[in-house]
């Protein structure tokens, strides 16, 4: 049998053939590179539903079965048994490191972690108040004028060092974002932490480093807290061609600086449809406020004369439980007594789960409650205000928005990202 696709066009009486390309999993694609020439027609796919827009060997998501893996690993395993900065060198390596990779990835992260002045000059002129998502796009765009090179642009060996470079820079900028928001000091970096609990510790310490003291004595950045964080990064890494991930392979389509490009995914992600969800789901759960309010915002999200949405539901990959929620979902039972996870806003997210599962509104529509439906409030319980729990999901993205920039650079006869239009105007 053939392996092409046969798409008849009745008003011309003409057949014409399409390959059917393989995959290693997933869905096969059909290769429509020459439908213009072959047809005169372009293909339309609004929100690109069905559309395979690159090949990769990144990720992996089945959404049917609510699969989600890594280069091949399945991510609650990688969540259950590996560190955050494995994970990172696995994506961007394609191989676990071993031990002492481990350890001379994780020194040259740390080295890395710290800013120039003159870009710490920039955050003081963004106004007290102003959202750290918003800062943080200009400042990670502003990092690209401290690193250009134009041969690091165009030399495949430079990559690697790019990447790390601005995975290790990350959480500074959004830490200095978040402290330039409520008009606070920076904290630099602490040489002596780790990844995830530098994170935490330039955005809580005071000045001079000092953190909050008690009267039971300085508190301390507790274990489970690090170990939470770092699971929730991991979460993160990387989705496939997602809204933000496909901005920064468009914007590499055309040659620019990869920190721009990365830029263009923190903007991407901002959206409340993408990862801004995770700062609406708690907004909402705020709003609902009490159990007994739950049916009736339930109401509003099925009513299709409201624009109301149930926040953290819902995802066009998933159309069954998002994997990451589930982690997640249990990483909030364990983390219950040990951190103060505010039990009201538990119930009421409690409640709207229960419902949502079973009520044939969300059951028809395959509606799930997707991973930020579950951060919001763990971060919360980690003392991560409202405001950074998208910059938290960039920091944990932003390691596999360089990894598929590197892979389309590498790839072979990539072009220019260039859609065209069904016109309706004059
Ligand atoms: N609440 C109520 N109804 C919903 C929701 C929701 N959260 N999500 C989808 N629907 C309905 C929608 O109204 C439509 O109904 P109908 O067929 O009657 O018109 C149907 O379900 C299909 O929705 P869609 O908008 O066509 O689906 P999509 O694949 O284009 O959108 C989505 C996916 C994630 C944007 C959407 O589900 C949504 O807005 N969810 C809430 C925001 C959210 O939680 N986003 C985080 C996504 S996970 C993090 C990430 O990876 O970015």
């Amino acid at each position: 049998m053939p392996n092409t696709v046969t798409l008849t066009d009745n008003r011309r009486g003409k057949s014409y053939d399409f390959n059917i390309l393989d995959g290693t999993r997933g869905p096969s694609v059909v290769d429509i590179s020459s439908f213009y020439s072959d047809t005169g027609m372009f293909t339309y796919d609004n929100g690109y539903t069905s559309t395979a827009s690159c090949n990769s060997s990144i990720t992996y998501i089945d959404g049917d079965k609510g699969e989600l893996r890594y280069r091949g690993i399945e991510i609650e395993e990688l969540a259950k048994s590996k560190s955050y900065l494995e994970v990172c060198y696995l994506l961007l390596n394609d191989a676990m490191p071993n031990e002492l990779q481990t350890k001379e990835f994780d020194l040259e992260l740390r080295h890395r972690s710290f800013l120039n002045e003159g870009l710490a000059q920039l955050f003081r002129a963004f106004p007290a108040g102003s959202h750290p998502m918003a800062t943080l796009t200009a400042a990670t765009a502003a990092l690209s004028t401290f690193h250009f090179n134009h041969l690091e642009l165009c030399k495949e060996s430079e990559y690697q060092r790019m990447a790390r470079r601005i995975v290790a820079k990350m959480p500074t900028i959004a830490a200095f974002a978040y402290r330039q928001s409520i008009g606070a000091c920076f904290i630099q970096p602490d040489i002596t932490k780790s990844y995830t609990e530098n994170f935490l510790y330039m955005m809580r310490a005071y000045p001079g480093g000092k953190m909050h003291i008690d009267l039971d004595g300085e508190r301390v950045i507790k274990e489970i807290e690090i170990k939470a964080l770092d699971t929730i990064f991991t979460l993160h890494a990387d989705h496939e061609q997602n809204a933000s991930t496909t901005s920064v392979r468009n914007v590499a389509s055309t040659g620019a600086h990869p920190y721009v490009a990365i830029s263009a995914g923190v903007s991407a992600l901002w959206g409340r449809a993408h990862g801004g969800a995770n700062e609406s789901v708690i907004k909402q759960l705020e709003m609902i406020g009490s159990v007994e309010n739950v049916d009736a915002f339930i109401a509003r999200a099925k009513d299709p004369d409201d624009e109301f949405r149930l926040m953290g539901f819902g995802h066009r990959v998933y159309k069954n439980f998002d994997p990451r929620a589930k982690v997640l979902k249990e990483l909030q039972v364990q983390l219950q007594d040990e951190l103060k996870l505010d039990s009201n806003l538990m119930k009421i997210a409690r409640k709207i789960e229960e419902i949502a599962l079973s009520d044939e509104y969300f059951v028809s529509r395959k509606l799930y409650p997707n991973i930020d439906f579950y951060s919001g409030i763990i971060l919360t319980a980690l003392q991560i205000p409202t405001s950074m729990f998208t910059p938290v999901f960039v920091i944990g993205r932003t390691v596999g928005w360089i990894t598929q920039w590197i892979e389309f650079k590498k790839g072979k006869g990539m072009k220019i990202a260039r859609p065209r239009q069904l016109y309706l105007g004059k």
